[in-house]
């Protein structure tokens, strides 16, 4: 052979073994890269350690109850305040920690004495302490997913730390990375605690938690886990959708510890992936079985789902971030202001810090 012919080898097409695995070879990485959006992804379920380890977070939450540690001292003799507990669940680092570091403001002590702070996050994901008030609030994590049921576990998860570490927590804000403070902590905590005499239809202590049940994409979401599944504890009418970041009562707290009936529907792994958002359905639904007169049926945290992509509410960038936005995003329908606002774009806490003090926490 000369060598001008072994140059021209290999576009012979002649040559039908070499054509075939040149093709495989070329095909091989374009498989690869295509194949997550060919075949469903792979979606978490819950394994029986996880599932164990909650349930004895579980049982030591509602004992605690019972008999809670140093109850006397703490609730009895002292004239100890309630208290807010921050939960956060994120899956990335807390970008805006500081703004939330001045809504806490540990140097007021008067405030310290009113909230705890709790994180879960995802332990694949590295997320670093932003220090401050954040520090060693970290709590025992797992994997989390989106259209898993990873994200309710994660929330009941730091409902019942939250239950177990203060008796004195009596509210469970559920915030997320890309949420930020749309008052000051002070008007945050009167909106909760204030005495509801005004508005007799509610109890004294009500969780803020949106349940809708009109929605176009109910019947989809409903049967998502497969035809009749959720039968009998849950029929298609008592089904229920609402935002994933709620307020909830200690008592409503412990509702959710408790439960094991819907729980046991809510787990199963879903069919249909694209309809698969169990953390919307499982919090209103179950609230709305257990106690309808104790929930508000509207959520204290704005979100804008004008425009969303992908199932992902409007994401603020900080071209848009003003003290009109605020101002905003704080009117709400309900007798009470926005007091949370999501999601921001990581890039907008220096807009945010720089109005922190006269626009936002100003009220
Ligand atoms: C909500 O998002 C849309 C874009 O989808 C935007 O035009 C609108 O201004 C946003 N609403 C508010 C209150 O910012
Ligand atoms: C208040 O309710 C009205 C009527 O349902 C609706 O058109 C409007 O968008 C609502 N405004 C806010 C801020 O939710």
């Amino acid at each position: 052979m000369k060598l001008s012919e072994a140059l021209i080898l290999p576009c012979d097409f002649t040559n039908t073994p070499f054509v075939l695995l040149f093709a495989l070879l070329l095909t091989l990485p374009l498989l690869i890269l295509f194949a997550p959006r060919i075949l469903p992804p792979k979606r978490l379920t819950i394994s029986l350690p996880d599932e164990l380890d909650d349930l004895a977070l579980f049982r030591r939450a509602l004992r605690s109850t019972l008999h809670p540690p140093g109850s006397v001292s703490r609730l009895g003799s002292t004239n100890a305040k309630p208290k807010i507990a921050f939960l956060f669940l994120t899956n990335t680092d807390l970008h805006f920690a500081p703004i939330w570091q001045k809504f806490f403001n540990p140097a007021n002590s008067n405030h310290r004495k009113l909230y705890n702070i709790y994180i879960h996050a995802d332990p694949d994901s590295d997320v670093k302490s932003p220090g401050g008030v954040f520090e060693n609030r970290f709590i025992p994590a797992k994997k989390t997913q989106r259209s898993s049921p990873t994200l309710i576990s994660a929330a009941r998860r730091l409902l019942a730390t939250a239950v177990v570490d203060d008796p004195l927590n009596a509210y469970f804000a559920l915030v997320s990375q890309n949420c930020i403070p749309l008052h000051s902590f002070r008007y945050v905590y009167k909106t909760l605690f204030q005495p509801r005499t005004e508005l007799t239809r509610f109890p004294a202590r009500l969780s803020f938690i949106e349940v809708l049940s009109e929605e176009p994409q109910m019947w989809d979401r409903y049967i998502a886990r497969g035809k009749n599944v959720m039968l009998p504890e849950i029929p298609f009418d008592k089904f229920r959708i609402g935002s994933q970041f709620y307020i909830l009562t200690r008592s409503h707290s412990l509702t959710v510890i408790k439960d094991r009936k819907l729980w046991r529907k809510f787990r199963l792994p879903c069919l249909n992936v694209d309809s698969c958002y169990p953390e919307e359905h499982y919090f209103p639904t179950l609230l709305s079985m257990e106690d309808p007169k104790g929930v508000s049926e509207y959520t204290l945290t704005n979100v804008n789902w004008t425009g969303s992509v992908d199932g992902h509410p409007y994401t603020y960038s900080p071209a848009e971030v003003s003290p009109e936005l605020i101002r905003k995003l704080r009117v709400s329908n309900s007798s009470f202001s926005y007091l949370f606002g999501r999601k921001f774009s990581p890039d907008c806490l220096p807009p945010l810090m720089d109005m922190a003090e006269k626009v936002i926490f100003r009220e």
